[in-house]
């Protein structure tokens, strides 16, 4: 079963540990979107590893781990992440790349910030170019993987012409303009050795599924952060959900078998924007504290709210998701009364409708259903009839309202620390 796993919150659901836990299924891991913005944090052999482009199959020997045509790859990091994975012991001989995916360039990332900062409303991106980069994209202005594999004058040709064309918009934003000769040869170092990676990945895609290997989507980010579906203007940009995986590839959705969605037991947030459920002051605080919610790109610490059904029945809907891996149960082992947004009273209507645009949600008034905590430690818990009473009840009224099965429930970051039903 070819199998997509989609964050259905505002990212940061768990994805990595997930990927990492079910790769081993799988022949090939595909990530299709997004970049280096992500973080995906996996435990191997005890220690701690934080992915950003690399998809999160790379720990499994035998799957091949393929970064998809939709990526926005800056190949210095790249090249640093593959290093790390080295240093670990491992062979990335197991890596793909595509060679269409698009560059992010020094300039794209000085946009970001310079971009970011003349803003009235802050995105509060993750600084590293993402969105400039995709502007370029639908700009048709992009370079790509491909290009770094060209000989240095063609390349530079290229880099010099978009360099002078950023350099006007930078210096007319205040900034410093930005000389193509400082990151050429190191992009170009780069490239030589990214080459070996390099191939053509629709066709090499296709090729692996006539031959009936199985295939699980990474996706990256969240639901609602996606450019079309998300809490608009405070978005990525890219298609976090199930319709970026046929553009990230090149595969058609024959390819694509079932959807597993990832939820916190809560929510959360990094970055401005909307957010229904959010808990501020002391509880924020301790959720917060309990969960560890930093961000693992940036370090930010993470807005932390309930958990809010009526966001993530948008979800589900939007990605056709087919079953729910619930994350971090364990962090409200404490909580004496637990809420879960059940409904949006606004002005206008009572429906449990998610209109993500900012001027819609910001409005709403979360309708919140307390439950009883089950104040019980569960991270060492292995069955679903071993959890405490409280806690089956609170993961069975999620199944009801969103009608899909909760299929796998995580008590902790080791792939160990995970509930199968
Ligand atoms: P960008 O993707 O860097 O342009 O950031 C746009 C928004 O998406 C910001 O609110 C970021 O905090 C958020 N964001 C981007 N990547 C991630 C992620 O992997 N996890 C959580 N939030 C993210």
């Amino acid at each position: 079963m070819n199998t997509a796993v989609m964050g259905l919150q505002w990212g940061d659901e768990g994805k990595g540990k997930v990927i990492d836990y079910l790769s081993g299924r799988f022949d090939v891991v595909v990530r299709f979107q997004g970049g280096h913005n992500a973080g995906h944090t996996i435990y191997y052999r005890d220690r701690k590893v934080i992915l950003h482009l690399i998809p999160s199959g790379i720990f499994s020997t035998d799957t091949l781990s393929v970064i998809g045509n939709n990526v926005v790859v800056n190949p210095i990091q790249l090249v640093r992440e593959i290093r790390e994975i080295q240093q670990l012991g491992l062979d990335p001989g197991q890596l793909v790349i595509s060679s269409h995916a698009p560059l992010i360039l020094p300039f794209h990332q000085e946009l970001d910030i310079i971009f970011e900062e003349s803003r009235y409303t802050k995105i509060g991106t993750t600084r590293r170019g993402i969105g400039p980069a995709y502007e370029d994209l639908a700009g048709r202005r992009s370079l790509f993987i491909r290009d770094l594999l060209m000989d240095k004058k063609t390349f530079s040709a290229k880099v010099i012409r978009l360099n002078t064309y950023y350099n006007q918009v930078i210096q007319g934003l205040g900034g410093d303009p930005i000389d193509p000769e400082s990151f050429i040869d190191d992009y170009l170092a780069a490239g030589e050795f990214l080459k070996p990676y390099v191939k053509n990945t629709p066709y090499l895609l296709h090729r692996l599924a006539a031959e009936g290997k199985s295939f699980l989507f990474e996706g990256a980010q969240g639901t609602l952060l996606d450019i079309n579906f998300g809490t608009y203007p405070f978005v990525t940009s890219s298609n976090t959900t199930v319709g970026g995986i046929f553009t990230g590839t090149g595969l058609s959705h024959k390819a694509l078998d079932r959807v597993v969605g990832i939820s916190k037991a809560y929510t959360t947030r990094v970055g401005s924007g909307p957010f229904p459920s959010e808990l501020t002051g002391e509880p924020g605080d301790a959720l917060r504290q309990a969960g560890r919610e930093f961000g693992s790109t940036t370090g930010r610490p993470r807005r932390v709210g309930w958990l809010d059904l009526v966001a993530l029945r948008y979800a589900v809907m939007i990605n056709g998701v087919d079953e729910l891996f619930l994350t971090k149960l364990d962090v409200l082992d404490d909580l004496p009364v637990i809420q879960m947004v059940t409904r949006y009273q606004t002005d206008h209507s009572t429906e449990p409708v998610f209109d993500p645009h900012m001027e819609s949600i910001s409005q709403v008034n979360p309708v919140m259903t307390p439950f009883d905590g089950w104040q019980q430690k569960t991270s060492d818990l292995t069955t679903y009839p071993d959890l405490p009473p409280a806690a089956r009840r609170y993961v069975e009224f999620i199944e009801e309202y969103l009608k899909i099965p909760v299929r796998s429930i995580s008590v902790g970051g080791a792939r160990h620390q995970t509930i199968d039903r």
